[in-house]
């Protein structure tokens, strides 16, 4: 296409994903400003699962500018859902039916916020009936802003973002996460990093879900993985991949639904074989009856 035949991406004023953008510019912003300030650290399940009064504050932040443009829609934050994957759960399946649900995650990445490790993000979605049709992943450490909207692309700072070309595992880079929960989740976590790892290029572990998925989508990363998460931590990431012409599913290979929470999202052409590499490792995270 001709340089001067490119229509540039415009956002209707009002649109969803206009106050999804503002919301994770905002709050963004604000939890950027709050950097190495942070006063009180709690922990949820375990030591290692770490939350602020910045996570609590996003998220408020988030709830109230969502809930001024849209009063009758419904929101599933992380912060505003009781500690453990089954009461997770039991929100979402609650929730997932709503006409139109927020669901956000106002810092992921928290344990490298804490840190001072530049990698997190806000991610931000919004689901019809349960499909999602609008995903806003914000990382303020390089103000960049990925938007998705279903049937629409994906944008990072108004260029369209386009999954990696590589065809082969053995040209790929790729990320996963660690899971928290070490009697399941983790062991199988290991056999699968065990199986990919001499068959890669390499594997990041940079600590942000959301991110990682935004990478994929702009084809920084050629495929993710990861065991045991949450919608909130991959419902933008999946519409960015998805509008990126990528792939996602979860470690089983089924289509991707905001009930996922073992993911594999790649640029389509290594999804097989990642699927088959973790299926012969028997790392998938789903028990065997
Ligand atoms: C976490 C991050 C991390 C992933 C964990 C998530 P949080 O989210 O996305 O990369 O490995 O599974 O829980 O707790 O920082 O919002
Ligand atoms: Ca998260
Ligand atoms: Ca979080």
């Amino acid at each position: 296409m001709n340089e001067k035949d490119k229509v540039p991406y415009v956002v209707t004023s009002k649109s969803y994903t206009a106050v999804a953008i503002n919301c994770a510019a905002k709050a963004g912003e604000w939890i950027k400003s709050r950097l190495g300030s942070v006063k009180q650290l709690s922990t949820k399940v375990s030591s290692q699962d770490l939350v602020t009064e910045v996570d609590k504050g996003a998220e408020q932040m988030i709830r109230k500018l969502i809930l001024t443009h849209f009063p009758d829609h419904a929101i599933l934050g992380e912060e505003s859902v009781g500690p453990g994957a089954e009461a997770c759960m039991k929100a979402l399946e609650t929730a997932k039916n709503e006409p139109y649900l927020w669901i956000i995650d106002p810092v992921d990445g928290t344990t490298n916020y804490v840190h001072g490790f530049p990698f997190y993000s806000v991610s931000i979605a919004l689901a019809h009936h349960g499909e999602v049709i609008v995903g806003v992943v914000y990382d303020p450490s390089r103000d960049e802003l990925f938007i998705a909207e279903k049937g629409k692309g994906a944008y990072v700072h108004g260029n369209p973002t386009l999954v990696a070309k590589e065809t082969t595992l053995s040209d790929s880079l790729l990320a996963t996460g660690f899971p928290l929960e070490t009697s399941f989740n983790l062991p199988q976590n290991m056999a699968g990093l065990q199986a990919l790892l001499p068959k890669v290029r390499n594997v990041r572990a940079g600590g942000s879900a959301a991110l990682h998925m935004a990478y994929v989508a702009a084809g920084r990363l050629n495929g993710y993985w990861e065991l045991g998460l949450n919608a909130w931590d991959v419902a933008a990431g999946a519409l960015l991949i998805q509008e990126s012409g990528g792939q996602v599913t979860d470690t089983a290979g089924r289509p991707y639904d905001l009930s996922v929470r073992n993911i594999v999202a790649t640029n389509g052409e290594i999804h097989d074989d990642l699927l088959e590499t973790l299926s012969k490792a028997e790392a998938t995270g789903f028990r065997k009856d």
